[in-house]
């Protein structure tokens, strides 16, 4: 079957291509994501043709009607998509051409696919960028609202997931606050790093027409155009530099979402997850599953693939542009999608759980953690070296797990019989409310601490 050669560039070709050199080559399936962003960079393009007397203005004038046809038509699903036009760009065009007849072919003067799908995508990503900080401050409220709800709730520190210290339940919201504070500072930093416009920089030798590219910078919001051609039309780190922050962003919601798999757990019953976070069994009727927090931790793994595909697709590639970049997309769409998604489910978990106050708080005494408070105290009171400290609190910790009893429960005479110098007013470091409060160092889990980084993320979020 001979079909005809594409209109867009197939001035030489005699024959169409095949069906699967049409199926391997269109990106129209997943790239018609990207026509805001080129219809966007079509209208900045054609206004400043004409502003440099390139085009004329009535010309400009109909594209920029025609464009506007073009974007109503495929917000409102009208819009004849073809596979046969390969991509956004080409169907734009050729849809601009049926509205609006031979201006639509002046359009394409001093530009290349290549500057334009450059453009298209880093807008794109750029606005990634802004959802995501916005969704991660609504995390970080919610995570807010938790550690200020329980600023002084006493609950195990764990090491190796063994009970190490006690902490408080604000404390372990907040360190989440941090840790989404960087992801922010990340994707702020990938956002201003590729705020630069490529659009002039044409097929990648730049143009011989008299552009102002600083025209098209300012009214797409970048910062300036790109300074190199080659570099602009070959560039993907944008890219990459949002995968690589969503990346460990993901991580962190994987961390979190692991947490709370284990505290809704009847084992730990440190969080009662709500009703709309959980799912049931069909066969176990008491079950309540965490399902939502189980795939956030799951879908880190295609958010992790989408930054390793993306950096191998662009390895050893020889400068300029190679089609293979059009593989950068698929996977950077799928990521963000599934980021986005687990930031609103884990925003939706943090704000409806609750926290099992009493379960934390006699979890908290378990496991012998107020141990470094007794070394401590032996430190302070007894000026014994903080080394010997330990090997006599190891030995009342055998003792009390000969006796089945925890530290508190251990009479004067039987901490006496190991070290006499000790007194009775031992006890009151032995109990976990007086081991946080006492935890007074900068940065610490003390209740006193947890209220002032409360009161400062309060007003950092406002
Ligand atoms: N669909 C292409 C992509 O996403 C657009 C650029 C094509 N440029 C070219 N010279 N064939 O990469």
């Amino acid at each position: 079957m001979t079909k005809s050669a594409n209109t867009m560039w197939g001035g030489r070709f005699a024959a169409g291509p095949d069906a699967i050199m049409q199926a391997i080559n269109a990106s129209i399936g997943y790239d018609r994501r990207l026509a805001p962003q080129d219809i966007a960079g079509s209208r900045a393009h054609a206004a400043m043709l004409a502003a440099c007397g390139i085009i004329t203005d009535s010309d400009a004038a109909a594209i920029r009607e025609g464009l506007l046809t073009v974007l109503s038509e495929i917000e409102t699903g009208d819009f004849p998509f073809s596979t046969a036009l390969e991509d956004i760009h080409m169907n734009v065009e050729a849809r601009l051409r049926d509205l609006i007849g031979e201006p639509a072919g002046r359009l394409h003067t001093a530009r290349s696919r290549n500057d334009q799908v450059a453009v298209d995508f880093r807008l794109w990503v750029r606005d990634q960028c802004d959802q995501a900080d916005a969704a991660l401050a609504a995390l970080q409220s919610a995570l807010l609202g938790q550690a200020e709800a329980g600023a002084d709730w006493v609950m195990p520190g764990f090491t190796h997931l063994q009970t190490a210290q006690p902490v408080t339940w604000g404390h372990h919201m907040l360190a989440y606050v941090e840790m989404i504070a960087r992801d922010r500072s990340r994707f702020a930093d990938a956002r201003k790093r590729m705020n630069t416009s490529p659009l002039g920089a044409a097929a990648l030798a730049g143009t011989s027409f008299p552009i102002d590219r600083q025209m098209t910078a300012d009214a797409l919001g970048f910062d300036r155009p790109m300074s190199n051609s080659l570099d602009a039309v070959a560039d993907r780190d944008f890219a990459l530099d949002y995968l690589a922050s969503a990346s460990i962003c993901a991580m962190h919601l994987s961390r979190l979402a692991e947490e709370l798999v284990i505290w809704s757990s009847a084992q730990f019953r440190f969080v009662k997850m709500s009703d709309k976070w959980s799912t049931g069994s069909s066969i176990m009727p008491q079950k309540r599953n965490p399902d939502a927090a189980e795939l956030i931790r799951a879908k880190i793994g295609r958010i992790f693939g989408a930054n390793v595909a993306l950096m191998t697709v662009m390895k050893g590639l020889p400068l300029t542009y190679s089609k293979d970049m059009q593989e950068d997309k698929e996977q950077t769409f799928d990521a963000a999608d599934n980021l986005m998604l687990a930031l609103a489910a884990m925003t939706g978990m943090v704000t409806d759980m609750t926290a099992q106050r009493d379960n934390l708080k006699a979890a908290a005494a378990g496991g012998f953690s107020t141990a470094t408070d007794l070394a401590d105290w032996l430190v302070r009171e007894l000026g014994l070296p903080f080394r010997e400290a330990h090997h006599v609190t190891g030995s009342l910790v055998a003792m009390a797990e000969g006796k089945g009893c925890d530290l508190p429960d251990l009479t004067l005479d039987d901490m006496r019989s190991v070290h006499d110098g000790i007194r009775t007013d031992v006890f009151d470091v032995l109990g976990v409310e007086n081991s946080v409060a006492s935890r007074t160092s900068f940065g610490g889990t003390a209740p006193s601490g947890v209220r002032a980084q409360v009161a400062h993320w309060k007003e950092v979020l406002k």
